[in-house]
Protein backbone atom coordinates (compact mmCIF):
# COMPACT_ATOMS: atom_id res chain seq x y z
CA UNK A 1 0.00 0.00 0.00
CA UNK A 2 2.32 2.63 0.92
CA UNK A 3 3.81 2.96 -2.76
CA UNK A 4 0.82 4.53 -3.74
CA UNK A 5 0.45 8.52 -2.73
CA UNK A 6 -2.05 8.26 0.41
CA UNK A 7 -4.83 10.42 -0.40
CA UNK A 8 -6.10 10.56 -4.06
CA UNK A 9 -7.68 13.40 -5.26
CA UNK A 10 -11.74 12.82 -5.33
CA UNK A 11 -14.76 13.02 -3.44
CA UNK A 12 -14.77 11.45 -0.29
CA UNK A 13 -17.80 9.97 2.58
CA UNK A 14 -17.29 11.21 6.01
CA UNK A 15 -21.28 10.46 6.77
CA UNK A 16 -24.17 9.10 6.23
CA UNK A 17 -26.79 11.96 5.68
CA UNK A 18 -29.08 10.05 7.97
CA UNK A 19 -26.10 10.20 10.92
CA UNK A 20 -26.24 14.15 10.56
CA UNK A 21 -29.41 15.71 11.70
CA UNK A 22 -29.62 19.46 11.82
CA UNK A 23 -28.05 21.34 14.61
CA UNK A 24 -25.42 17.81 15.11
CA UNK A 25 -21.93 18.50 14.81
CA UNK A 26 -19.24 14.84 13.84
CA UNK A 27 -15.48 15.22 14.08
CA UNK A 28 -12.86 13.03 12.45
CA UNK A 29 -9.38 12.32 10.96
CA UNK A 30 -9.68 12.11 7.93
CA UNK A 31 -6.67 12.49 5.19
CA UNK A 32 -4.24 12.96 7.72
CA UNK A 33 -6.24 15.63 9.60
CA UNK A 34 -9.04 16.57 11.85
CA UNK A 35 -12.22 17.56 10.62
CA UNK A 36 -15.53 18.60 11.91
CA UNK A 37 -18.99 18.12 9.46
CA UNK A 38 -21.66 20.34 10.91
CA UNK A 39 -25.03 20.55 10.11
CA UNK A 40 -26.57 24.04 10.44
CA UNK A 41 -30.78 24.30 11.85
CA UNK A 42 -31.48 25.08 8.28
CA UNK A 43 -30.29 21.85 7.02
CA UNK A 44 -26.55 23.29 5.27
CA UNK A 45 -23.82 20.82 5.77
CA UNK A 46 -20.26 21.86 6.37
CA UNK A 47 -17.37 20.42 6.42
CA UNK A 48 -14.35 22.78 8.11
CA UNK A 49 -10.98 22.00 10.27
CA UNK A 50 -11.23 20.84 13.18
CA UNK A 51 -8.75 23.51 15.19
CA UNK A 52 -10.78 26.89 16.01
CA UNK A 53 -8.38 29.66 13.90
CA UNK A 54 -8.65 32.02 17.54
CA UNK A 55 -6.08 30.12 19.69
CA UNK A 56 -6.78 26.57 18.40
CA UNK A 57 -9.65 24.50 20.38
CA UNK A 58 -10.45 21.61 18.80
CA UNK A 59 -14.28 22.50 17.46
CA UNK A 60 -14.82 18.36 17.78
CA UNK A 61 -14.59 18.39 21.55
CA UNK A 62 -17.35 20.45 22.85
CA UNK A 63 -18.19 22.69 20.14
CA UNK A 64 -21.88 23.12 19.26
CA UNK A 65 -24.38 24.10 16.67
CA UNK A 66 -26.09 27.37 17.06
CA UNK A 67 -28.37 28.35 14.49
CA UNK A 68 -26.50 28.82 11.10
CA UNK A 69 -23.33 28.97 13.01
CA UNK A 70 -20.87 27.01 15.33
CA UNK A 71 -19.65 27.64 18.30
CA UNK A 72 -16.05 26.91 19.49
CA UNK A 73 -16.40 25.54 23.52
CA UNK A 74 -13.29 27.74 24.42
CA UNK A 75 -13.79 31.41 24.19
CA UNK A 76 -17.49 30.97 22.64
CA UNK A 77 -16.59 32.45 18.96
CA UNK A 78 -19.05 31.47 16.23
CA UNK A 79 -18.27 30.68 12.92
CA UNK A 80 -20.79 30.55 9.84
CA UNK A 81 -20.73 27.61 7.59
CA UNK A 82 -18.49 29.37 5.04
CA UNK A 83 -15.86 29.42 7.48
CA UNK A 84 -16.32 33.24 8.85
CA UNK A 85 -15.91 34.42 12.62
CA UNK A 86 -19.96 35.87 13.04
CA UNK A 87 -19.67 36.22 17.02
CA UNK A 88 -16.50 37.18 19.48
CA UNK A 89 -17.28 37.93 23.21
CA UNK A 90 -20.54 39.85 21.80
CA UNK A 91 -18.69 42.22 20.22
CA UNK A 92 -16.70 42.94 16.57
CA UNK A 93 -15.79 39.73 15.17
CA UNK A 94 -11.85 39.54 14.22
CA UNK A 95 -10.97 38.51 10.37
CA UNK A 96 -10.10 35.26 11.50
CA UNK A 97 -11.79 31.99 8.74
CA UNK A 98 -11.59 28.71 9.66
CA UNK A 99 -11.10 26.04 6.66
CA UNK A 100 -13.34 25.34 5.46
CA UNK A 101 -14.10 22.12 2.50
CA UNK A 102 -15.90 21.80 -0.53
CA UNK A 103 -19.57 19.90 0.64
CA UNK A 104 -21.80 17.59 -1.43
CA UNK A 105 -24.64 15.32 -0.66
CA UNK A 106 -25.28 12.31 -2.66
CA UNK A 107 -27.82 9.28 -2.37
CA UNK A 108 -27.74 9.79 1.65
CA UNK A 109 -23.98 10.28 1.85
CA UNK A 110 -22.10 13.53 2.88
CA UNK A 111 -19.13 13.59 0.68
CA UNK A 112 -15.84 16.13 0.76
CA UNK A 113 -13.45 17.05 -2.06
CA UNK A 114 -9.75 15.97 -1.65
CA UNK A 115 -7.40 17.27 -3.61
CA UNK A 116 -3.59 17.07 -2.25
CA UNK A 117 -2.78 20.06 -4.60
CA UNK A 118 -5.37 22.10 -2.96
CA UNK A 119 -7.37 22.61 -6.27
CA UNK A 120 -11.11 23.20 -6.14
CA UNK A 121 -13.69 20.23 -7.16
CA UNK A 122 -13.04 19.76 -10.96
CA UNK A 123 -15.81 17.49 -11.28
CA UNK A 124 -18.88 16.27 -9.51
CA UNK A 125 -20.75 12.83 -8.79
CA UNK A 126 -23.79 12.84 -10.83
CA UNK A 127 -26.90 13.04 -8.66
CA UNK A 128 -28.79 9.67 -9.61
CA UNK A 129 -32.47 8.86 -10.28
CA UNK A 130 -33.71 6.91 -6.70
CA UNK A 131 -37.12 6.53 -7.65
CA UNK A 132 -38.21 3.41 -6.66
CA UNK A 133 -35.85 2.35 -4.24
CA UNK A 134 -36.41 2.04 -0.17
CA UNK A 135 -34.49 3.66 2.48
CA UNK A 136 -30.52 3.45 2.08
CA UNK A 137 -29.15 0.44 4.71
CA UNK A 138 -25.60 1.23 5.63
CA UNK A 139 -22.27 -0.19 7.45
CA UNK A 140 -19.28 1.69 8.60
CA UNK A 141 -15.93 0.05 8.62
CA UNK A 142 -13.72 2.88 10.57
CA UNK A 143 -10.24 1.40 10.31
CA UNK A 144 -9.08 -1.32 7.36
CA UNK A 145 -5.40 -1.35 6.58
CA UNK A 146 -6.05 -0.78 2.78
CA UNK A 147 -6.22 2.30 0.21
CA UNK A 148 -8.88 3.49 -2.04
CA UNK A 149 -7.18 2.08 -5.17
CA UNK A 150 -7.72 -1.25 -4.04
CA UNK A 151 -10.81 -1.02 -2.57
CA UNK A 152 -12.11 0.06 -5.93
CA UNK A 153 -10.02 -2.48 -7.92
CA UNK A 154 -12.00 -4.49 -6.61
CA UNK A 155 -15.02 -3.91 -8.65
CA UNK A 156 -13.29 -4.63 -12.05
CA UNK A 157 -11.24 -7.70 -10.74
CA UNK A 158 -13.28 -9.97 -11.90
CA UNK A 159 -11.09 -13.08 -11.19
CA UNK A 160 -11.44 -12.91 -7.42
CA UNK A 161 -15.00 -13.30 -7.42
CA UNK A 162 -15.09 -17.03 -7.57
CA UNK A 163 -11.98 -17.48 -5.62
CA UNK A 164 -12.94 -14.76 -3.07
CA UNK A 165 -16.88 -14.62 -3.27
CA UNK A 166 -18.02 -18.17 -4.31
CA UNK A 167 -19.55 -16.53 -7.31
CA UNK A 168 -20.10 -18.29 -10.28
CA UNK A 169 -20.64 -18.19 -14.23
CA UNK A 170 -19.27 -13.96 -14.10
CA UNK A 171 -19.33 -12.75 -17.49
CA UNK A 172 -18.48 -9.31 -18.63
CA UNK A 173 -21.61 -8.00 -21.17
CA UNK A 174 -19.65 -4.73 -21.86
CA UNK A 175 -16.60 -3.40 -22.26
CA UNK A 176 -15.11 -1.19 -19.55
CA UNK A 177 -15.62 2.43 -20.57
CA UNK A 178 -13.27 5.29 -19.05
CA UNK A 179 -15.38 8.84 -18.98
CA UNK A 180 -13.17 11.24 -17.68
CA UNK A 181 -13.69 10.33 -13.90
CA UNK A 182 -16.03 8.04 -14.33
CA UNK A 183 -15.25 4.14 -15.36
CA UNK A 184 -18.27 2.22 -16.09
CA UNK A 185 -18.36 -1.68 -16.09
CA UNK A 186 -21.23 -4.27 -16.17
CA UNK A 187 -21.35 -7.52 -15.78
CA UNK A 188 -23.29 -10.54 -14.36
CA UNK A 189 -22.90 -13.30 -12.39
CA UNK A 190 -24.86 -16.63 -10.29
CA UNK A 191 -24.26 -16.28 -6.44
CA UNK A 192 -25.90 -18.31 -3.59
CA UNK A 193 -29.33 -16.44 -2.47
CA UNK A 194 -28.61 -13.82 0.09
CA UNK A 195 -32.13 -13.56 1.32
CA UNK A 196 -33.57 -17.60 1.67
CA UNK A 197 -30.17 -19.42 1.40
CA UNK A 198 -31.90 -22.46 1.16
CA UNK A 199 -33.49 -21.58 -1.89
CA UNK A 200 -31.91 -21.58 -5.76
CA UNK A 201 -28.27 -19.57 -6.51
CA UNK A 202 -30.14 -16.22 -8.14
CA UNK A 203 -28.61 -14.18 -11.66
CA UNK A 204 -27.46 -10.83 -11.16
CA UNK A 205 -26.31 -8.48 -13.21
CA UNK A 206 -24.22 -5.26 -12.32
CA UNK A 207 -24.04 -1.56 -13.20
CA UNK A 208 -20.88 -0.66 -11.85
CA UNK A 209 -19.76 3.33 -11.77
CA UNK A 210 -16.96 4.04 -9.92
CA UNK A 211 -16.76 8.01 -10.09
CA UNK A 212 -13.10 8.52 -8.84
CA UNK A 213 -11.34 6.16 -6.15
CA UNK A 214 -14.11 7.18 -2.94
CA UNK A 215 -17.79 6.80 -4.36
CA UNK A 216 -18.64 3.66 -6.43
CA UNK A 217 -22.18 3.12 -7.46
CA UNK A 218 -23.63 -0.18 -8.12
CA UNK A 219 -26.70 -0.93 -10.04
CA UNK A 220 -28.10 -4.30 -9.53
CA UNK A 221 -30.86 -6.18 -11.30
CA UNK A 222 -31.41 -9.53 -9.92
CA UNK A 223 -33.33 -12.19 -11.68
CA UNK A 224 -34.72 -10.66 -14.59
CA UNK A 225 -36.51 -7.58 -12.83
CA UNK A 226 -37.88 -9.56 -9.57
CA UNK A 227 -35.68 -7.08 -7.71
CA UNK A 228 -33.27 -4.06 -8.06
CA UNK A 229 -30.39 -3.14 -5.17
CA UNK A 230 -28.85 -0.05 -5.56
CA UNK A 231 -24.68 -0.37 -3.77
CA UNK A 232 -23.16 2.24 -2.92
CA UNK A 233 -18.80 1.44 -1.94
CA UNK A 234 -17.67 4.59 0.06
CA UNK A 235 -13.79 4.43 0.99
CA UNK A 236 -12.30 7.52 2.39
CA UNK A 237 -8.31 7.45 3.37
CA UNK A 238 -8.01 8.58 7.28
CA UNK A 239 -3.83 7.88 7.05
CA UNK A 240 -1.56 6.63 5.10
CA UNK A 241 -2.88 3.01 4.73
CA UNK A 242 -5.81 3.45 6.36
CA UNK A 243 -9.13 3.50 5.16
CA UNK A 244 -12.79 3.99 6.34
CA UNK A 245 -14.67 1.64 4.43
CA UNK A 246 -18.91 2.79 4.44
CA UNK A 247 -21.19 0.57 2.57
CA UNK A 248 -25.21 1.11 1.39
CA UNK A 249 -27.72 -0.61 -0.18
CA UNK A 250 -31.20 0.77 -1.32
CA UNK A 251 -33.81 -2.03 -2.45
CA UNK A 252 -36.79 -1.43 -4.87
CA UNK A 253 -38.78 -5.25 -4.56
CA UNK A 254 -40.71 -5.39 -7.74
CA UNK A 255 -41.97 -8.99 -7.69
CA UNK A 256 -41.37 -10.50 -4.64
CA UNK A 257 -42.74 -13.96 -5.35
CA UNK A 258 -39.86 -14.46 -8.07
CA UNK A 259 -37.14 -14.11 -5.46
CA UNK A 260 -38.77 -16.32 -3.02
CA UNK A 261 -41.59 -17.83 -3.23
CA UNK A 262 -42.54 -17.42 0.52
CA UNK A 263 -42.30 -13.45 0.41
CA UNK A 264 -44.98 -12.97 -1.94
CA UNK A 265 -47.37 -13.12 0.95
CA UNK A 266 -46.34 -10.31 2.81
CA UNK A 267 -47.27 -6.73 2.53
CA UNK A 268 -44.62 -4.44 -0.10
CA UNK A 269 -43.57 -1.88 2.23
CA UNK A 270 -42.58 -4.97 4.77
CA UNK A 271 -40.49 -6.93 2.23
CA UNK A 272 -38.62 -3.78 1.18
CA UNK A 273 -37.64 -3.13 4.97
CA UNK A 274 -36.82 -6.85 5.14
CA UNK A 275 -35.28 -7.29 1.86
CA UNK A 276 -32.91 -4.21 2.57
CA UNK A 277 -31.52 -5.74 5.59
CA UNK A 278 -30.73 -8.63 4.37
CA UNK A 279 -29.54 -7.10 1.54
CA UNK A 280 -27.13 -5.40 3.99
CA UNK A 281 -26.15 -8.23 5.67
CA UNK A 282 -25.25 -10.26 2.66
CA UNK A 283 -23.55 -7.49 0.99
CA UNK A 284 -21.39 -6.70 4.25
CA UNK A 285 -20.51 -10.28 4.65
CA UNK A 286 -19.31 -10.50 1.14
CA UNK A 287 -17.27 -7.04 1.30
CA UNK A 288 -15.91 -8.84 4.59
CA UNK A 289 -14.18 -11.67 2.74
CA UNK A 290 -11.89 -9.40 0.70
CA UNK A 291 -10.68 -8.19 4.03
CA UNK A 292 -7.87 -10.32 4.64
CA UNK A 293 -7.00 -9.82 0.84
CA UNK A 294 -6.88 -6.06 1.28
CA UNK A 295 -5.26 -5.82 4.58
CA UNK A 296 -2.05 -8.10 3.78
CA UNK A 297 -1.93 -7.41 0.21
CA UNK A 298 0.98 -5.66 -1.48
CA UNK A 299 0.78 -3.55 -4.34
CA UNK A 300 2.51 -4.88 -7.70
CA UNK A 301 3.52 -2.28 -10.10
CA UNK A 302 3.32 -3.44 -12.85
CA UNK A 303 0.98 -6.15 -12.19
CA UNK A 304 1.65 -9.48 -14.08
CA UNK A 305 -2.07 -9.84 -15.78
CA UNK A 306 -3.80 -12.71 -17.24
CA UNK A 307 -6.52 -13.65 -19.06
CA UNK A 308 -9.67 -13.54 -17.12
CA UNK A 309 -8.29 -10.91 -14.72
CA UNK A 310 -10.72 -8.23 -16.08
CA UNK A 311 -10.15 -4.15 -16.82
CA UNK A 312 -7.65 -4.21 -13.59
CA UNK A 313 -5.22 -2.62 -16.14
CA UNK A 314 -7.30 0.08 -17.86
CA UNK A 315 -8.69 0.71 -14.49
CA UNK A 316 -5.42 1.55 -13.18
CA UNK A 317 -4.41 3.60 -16.56
CA UNK A 318 -7.82 5.56 -15.72
CA UNK A 319 -7.07 5.84 -12.08
CA UNK A 320 -3.44 8.15 -12.66
CA UNK A 321 -5.22 10.95 -13.41
CA UNK A 322 -6.38 10.77 -9.45
CA UNK A 323 -2.82 11.55 -8.33
CA UNK A 324 -1.36 15.15 -9.02
CA UNK A 325 1.93 14.58 -10.78
CA UNK A 326 0.84 11.34 -12.64
CA UNK A 327 2.41 8.66 -9.77
CA UNK A 328 0.80 5.74 -8.66
CA UNK A 329 -1.87 3.97 -11.02
CA UNK A 330 -0.65 1.80 -13.56
CA UNK A 331 2.82 1.19 -14.94
CA UNK A 332 3.37 3.84 -17.90
CA UNK A 333 4.93 0.33 -20.17
CA UNK A 334 1.36 -1.90 -18.87
CA UNK A 335 -0.35 -3.24 -22.03
CA UNK A 336 -4.54 -3.34 -21.90
CA UNK A 337 -5.68 -6.61 -20.58
CA UNK A 338 -6.06 -9.32 -23.42
CA UNK A 339 -9.44 -10.34 -24.09
S1 LIG B 1 -10.00 28.92 20.46
FE1 LIG B 1 -11.93 28.96 19.54
S2 LIG B 1 -12.83 30.72 20.33
FE2 LIG B 1 -10.87 30.74 21.18
FE1 LIG C 1 -14.37 -8.48 -3.56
Amino acid sequence: VSELPPFPTGWYALCFADELGAGQLLSGRWFGRELVVWRSGSGRVAVMDAHCPHLGAHLGHGGRVEGDAVRCPFHGFRFDGDGACVGAYGGRPPKVRAGTWPVAERDGVVLTWFDAAGRPPGWEVPVADSGGFGPLHHHTWPSLRTHPQETSENSVDLGHFAEVHGYTEVRELAPVQADGPVLRTRYSMTRANPFVPFLAPIRTEFDVAVHGLGFSRVDARIEGQALRTRHLVLATPVDDGVVELRIGVAVEVRSPGQIARPLGWIPRRWITALVGSLALRAYRDDVSQDFRIWQHKRWVDPPGLAEGDGPVGPYRRWARQFYPGGVGGAHPSMEPTPT
